[in-house]
């Protein structure tokens, strides 16, 4: 039943004109514009998967019992195109998204999509909307494979039918400024994930979960909210829809460890790289507590986010309930800015591929 489907490609017959597309890529913000086309991959209990197809990108029509509007039953990827400097365009570890995309597809009891089937899915998508991966600074082809339940069923147990679908979008910076530091407020009302719940997958679920806490960041004057975990309050676990890095006056570095954290590929390819680069790098629980001391000894001297789609963003002042403080004095930090480099360099072929982590 786990065939492989072949792609049916059915080009579309209304693509945006190349003026038209060319002014868009100038300046494309974050998500806001989409490609010509999207895949789409049927699921069902008797047929596996079926119906695999490249064609114009298109509202769905959902029945209003479909199961992922009840109990959202949903999960997705994020990940990106780049246009090189020598023209040609390249996948950053499309596998380890793969591999992501099973895990979270079994958490949420969903099935899992055959590695090669999404990874040619994304090359489809590619292949077909080619012209719509962006050549500009900081700029990329930002790929979003997702699966959520099509069954019309209000039973709660695992849908019968499922639809995989990938759509892409051209984006500039995530965050306004690029590398400018951005500021964040610890949650002191809120918690993202549990032990044993779904905080490592990626599920939509987690996203809307975050939003008030989100919101709440944003009254405060800061760009992303920072989740402390749920047993104690205590330990720092991630941003909104980011990874979380301290860089200490020795030059080592602390990230929270993986298990209730989105276990982020950003996140493992800069472990390895500063790793590699002969950086102590630590997986272990810090505390806000701490985090707090760290920065007001002097012995914190960097923090960042990082993310598929935040890249590498330096964090320069933190506000919480009881007051605010800054980090480095509020810039770039060496070690985070170094970081960011050599994985951006890697990611757009300025810089060797030592790990072979392209996909061309
Ligand atoms: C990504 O980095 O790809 C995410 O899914 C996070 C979201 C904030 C866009």
């Amino acid at each position: 039943m786990d065939n492989k489907p072949e792609f049916r490609v059915v080009p579309s017959p209304n693509s945006v004109p190349g003026a038209e597309r060319a002014r868009i890529l100038e300046n494309p913000g974050f998500g806001k514009v989409f490609t010509d086309h999207m895949v789409t991959v049927s699921w069902d209990l008797d047929k596996g998967w079926h119906d695999a197809s490249v064609r114009q990108r298109a509202p769905f029509q959902l029945d209003p019992a479909s199961a992922v509007l009840h109990y959202a039953q949903e999960i997705f990827e994020g990940m990106k195109a780049y246009r090189t400097g020598h023209g040609t365009i390249t996948l950053f570890r499309p596998e380890e998204n793969a591999r992501r995309f099973q895990a979270s597809a079994k958490r949420m009891a969903m099935p899992e999509i055959p590695e090669e089937l999404f990874l040619e899915s994304i090359e489809q998508l590619v292949r077909i909307d080619r012209d719509w991966v962006p050549s500009g600074d900081g700029s990329s082809l930002y790929i979003r494979p997702f699966m959520f339940a099509s069954e019309a069923f209000l039973g709660v147990r695992p849908a019968h039918s499922y639809i995989y679908c990938v759509i892409a979008s051209p984006v500039g910076a995530y965050f306004k400024g690029g590398e400018k530091p951005i500021s964040v407020w610890i949650s002191d009302a809120f918690s993202r994930a549990a032990h044993g719940g779904t905080g490592a997958a990626k599920c939509g679920g987690n996203y809307a979960g975050s939003l008030l806490a989100q919101a709440e960041a944003a009254q405060h004057g800061c760009d992303q909210v920072v989740f402390l975990d749920a047993a104690e309050h205590r330990w720092v676990e991630e941003l909104g829809g980011m990874n979380i890095f301290f860089v200490m006056d020795d030059g080592s570095i602390v990230t929270p460890p993986l298990g209730t954290i989105l276990p982020g590929i950003t996140r493992a390819s800069l472990i390895r790289i500063a790793r590699d680069s002969g950086i102590t790098v630590e997986e272990k629980a810090y505390s806000f507590d701490q985090w707090q001391q760290d920065a007001a000894s002097g012995r914190l001297k960097e923090a960042f986010a990082c993310g598929t789609a935040a890249v590498v963003a330096p964090i320069g002042s933190v506000r919480h309930a009881g007051g605010e403080f800054s980090i480095g004095g509020g810039g770039v930090g060496t070690v985070t800015h170094d970081l960011r480099q050599r994985l951006v360099g890697m990611q757009r072929g300025s810089r060797e591929d030592v790990y072979g982590w392209l996909h061309s």
